[in-house]
């Protein structure tokens, strides 16, 4: 008998067909997010999950699901599931790191480029009827060649966007918890302390997984930090930022614009920031190219199949459910 698996949204076919071939599987066809109960309910008797970031998968979900053998997440960040308690309830827990890390730091790329020369704000004013003449001052953004690019967390997505930032001779510079001199000799960054490196930049990029450490990295005291002049872009988590702090920062003009992807309530976005022209704004998509989303979800099929017919799944990330057993 073919192995139980839920999949709670709809994934790329050729996802899909991975899974269908090994596993008997229950697909959630409306592509609408499970509420907890309805989640609960539609594992009983499974032995894999496939899931997406949205899905919030807590001790709860996985204290009531006793045939689970393994979560495979769609993504590389795993805030969404309480991996500590997957991993006392012997289920193991994979994600998808690598495929995306070009793809996000393009991303990151797009937000720096359209928040500095003001490339959204500008389409909306085309669109509007609202050119008249050609401006000498008119959308006079900021130059990034040259400048200072400050990075919270030089990984794998950090680096791709340092490496891109040599066609624009810009200074690298970066923070994280432990300072890593191989990269620093690779990339030509410099490390610098937290509130130095807030203090130096002219473009700031968060690109840190969200834990209990980093939740509100950037608040109050760290956007007061940052130059009048300087630009943040978060494409890592939302909870990073503490969104009422950003907006006040954004409305005052305490520093001069941002590039978000990610927000503190997805899909619920401040209203305040919805009306800023200072802010460019995207719906986590910095993952989101065709070839990007299709490789995450097979690899997530992938690590499932493996997970749910006895192998060590590729991208297992808490391995030692495994002795544990
Ligand atoms: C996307 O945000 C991911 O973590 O893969």
């Amino acid at each position: 008998m073919k192995p139980k698996v839920l999949i709670t949204r709809m994934l790329p076919q050729p996802a899909l067909d991975i899974a269908l071939t090994q596993c008997n599987v229950d697909l959630n066809r409306r592509d609408v997010r499970y509420a907890k109960k309805q989640l609960i309910r539609r594992l009983k008797g499974k032995a894999g999950m496939i899931c997406l970031l949205t899905d919030t998968i807590d001790a709860e979900v996985l204290r009531k699901s006793p045939h689970l053998k393994v979560v495979s997440n769609v993504a590389a960040g795993l805030d969404n599931i309480d991996v500590q308690a997957a991993t006392r309830h012997g289920i193991m827990v994979t994600n998808t790191p690598g495929v995306l890390t070009e793809t996000t730091a393009e991303f990151a790329w797009a937000l720096l480029l359209a928040t500095a020369r003001r490339v959204v704000e500008a389409d909306r004013f085309v669109r509007a009827g609202k050119w008249k003449e050609w401006m000498l001052t008119g959308f006079l953004g900021r130059d990034l060649y040259g400048k200072t690019l400050g990075i919270c967390g030089l990984g794998r997505i950090g680096s791709a966007v340092a490496r891109r930032a040599r066609g624009f001779n810009m200074r690298i510079r970066y923070t994280q918890r432990y300072r890593n001199e191989a990269k620093e000799r690779e990339l030509n960054a410099t490390y610098m302390d937290k509130m130095t490196l807030l203090k130096e930049s002219d473009f700031l990029v968060l690109v840190l997984p969200l834990t209990p450490e980093t939740r509100h990295y950037i608040g109050p005291k760290e956007l007061k930090a940052m130059k009048e002049t300087a630009i943040l872009i978060n494409v890592a988590r939302g909870p990073i930022v503490e969104e009422k702090a950003l907006l006040h920062a954004l409305k005052k003009k305490t520093i001069a614009a941002a590039g978000l992807d990610v927000f503190e309530r997805e899909p619920k976005v401040l209203r305040g920031l919805l009306r800023l022209q200072n802010v460019v704004l995207a719906p986590h998509i910095a993952s989101a190219s065709m070839e990007t989303r299709a490789r995450m979800a097979c690899m997530a099929a992938e690590n499932c199949v493996a997970a749910v017919s006895g192998h060590r799944p590729p991208n297992l990330v808490n391995p030692e459910v495994l002795t544990l057993r």
